[in-house]
């Protein structure tokens, strides 16, 4: 199957992993030659309840078996879209929110760009360095990385960054400003928390300057730090949600969620201010409604602050200098770059699945579902301690 998999599928790197996957169940991902790869990216967080979990696949057939696709975004009244946005509308601190679907994450940082424009009349978006937001040419114009960017400018115009966690940037916040977008904990800038109330402070900055702010949650959203949304622990709410992965359960999935006094400005003048076909399908809505009512009917979230707790203590390492992030967000930053590599792949040899991060190249990944038992974070903790025992022996 590589061999095709090389020849006819479009590649992303010179150097996929290649795993050839047959199967994949709760925390487990089997291969074709008969492996059980035990899972601690989970899609790179995308399946938060774990492989192919029952009451997810449930929904799917369920739903299936009644309606597929009908209609474009927005027109017919799907049970599955509405059950699925009033539910959450109750779980958001947003008043009266209103969310928008669509198909993934780097669409919905678009949605929300568009939104915040034509909301405040302004151009300008600030972004944070070291901030990834998708790959769609708006997101892509707010990563701050040349040498990604270059080959595919001209991008978006009025775009500019501030550095995260420094207040002293926040002056770059204007009344030109349309809005300030910036993940709540910093993905693959290597999963740095706010410090310092920084985020209050930028949501103050931008109330004093009639901004927007935008949380980008796509990736620390739906319970993976510990708070069903991370910014629960800033003490702060967004003007703009954007969320997507572990929002339905591992299937492709992304929105943004505003107060319905801002979301209805995208509805008109124009109309049609922002389109799509499937966004709201009824498969991916079930299966969103499904992950929302598990995850919030049991402890899973409370759970992945002790499994946080479990990972730090076990990954104690002369080679880890730090076990940081929240909640099942976790990097272990180990002395190198080459070493990092080293981990991941022979991880890979052993059977444990982990992953690299985007900017912080001395980074592990270790984002395993939420449902991930403490018996398999001991089991994957131990082959992470014996490649890193065999490196620091030689
Ligand atoms: C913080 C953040 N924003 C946006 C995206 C883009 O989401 P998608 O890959 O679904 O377009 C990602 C994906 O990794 C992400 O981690």
């Amino acid at each position: 199957m590589n061999k095709d998999f090389l020849t006819y599928q479009a590649q992303t790197t010179p150097h996929p992993l290649g795993l050839e996957v047959s199967s994949a169940k709760g925390s487990y991902i089997y291969t074709t030659d008969g492996k059980a790869h035990l899972d601690f990216v989970a899609g790179v967080s995308a399946c938060s309840l774990g492989h192919s979990h029952p009451k997810i696949v449930k929904a799917i057939k369920e739903q299936s078996e009644k309606y597929l696709h009908v209609m474009v975004y927005g027109e017919y009244a799907q049970s599955p879209a509405v059950n699925y946005t009033k539910l959450l509308s109750e779980k958001v601190d947003i008043p009266n929110a209103k969310t928008y679907l669509v198909n993934s994450g780097t669409e919905a940082i678009e949605g929300a760009l568009k939104l915040a424009r034509r909301y405040t009349g302004r151009q300008e978006i600030i972004a944070a360095h070291r901030a990834y937001h998708g790959n769609t040419m708006g997101s892509l114009s707010l990563m701050d990385f040349e040498e990604r960017k270059k080959p595919f400018e001209p991008l978006l115009p009025e775009i500019s960054f501030l550095n995260f966690n420094d207040e002293t940037s926040l002056d770059t916040i204007t009344k030109k400003t349309a809005a300030v977008i910036l993940e709540t904990i910093q993905g693959g800038a290597g999963f740095i928390q706010p410090k310092d109330d920084f985020l209050k402070k930028v949501k103050q900055r931008c109330e004093e300057v009639g901004a927007l702010l935008i949380l980008d949650e796509i990736q620390p959203g739906f319970g993976r730090t510990g708070k069903l949304f991370a910014y629960e622990h800033f003490g702060i709410i967004p003007d703009i949600l954007v969320i997507g992965k572990g929002m339905a359960g591992g299937l492709p999935v992304g929105a943004f969620v505003a107060s319905e006094k801002l979301m209805d400005s995208l509805s008109d003048n124009p109309k049609m201010g922002h389109i799509t076909t499937f966004g709201g399908n009824p498969l991916i809505a079930a299966s969103a409604l499904a992950t929302l009512e598990e995850i919030t009917s049991t402890s899973l979230i409370e759970e992945t602050l002790e499994k946080e707790k479990l990972f730090k203590t076990l990954l104690v390492h002369p080679l880890i200098e730090e076990v940081r992030g929240k909640g099942l967000m976790l990097a272990a930053i180990v002395s190198s770059e080459e070493i990092a590599n080293q981990v991941i792949l022979e991880a890979k040899d052993n059977e444990l699945i982990l992953f690299w991060l985007l900017f912080e190249k001395r980074a592990v990944r270790i984002t395993p579902p939420l449902t991930i038992s403490k018996e398999e974070i001991e089991k994957g903790c131990k082959i992470i301690l014996a490649i890193l025992d065999k490196i620091y022996k030689n």
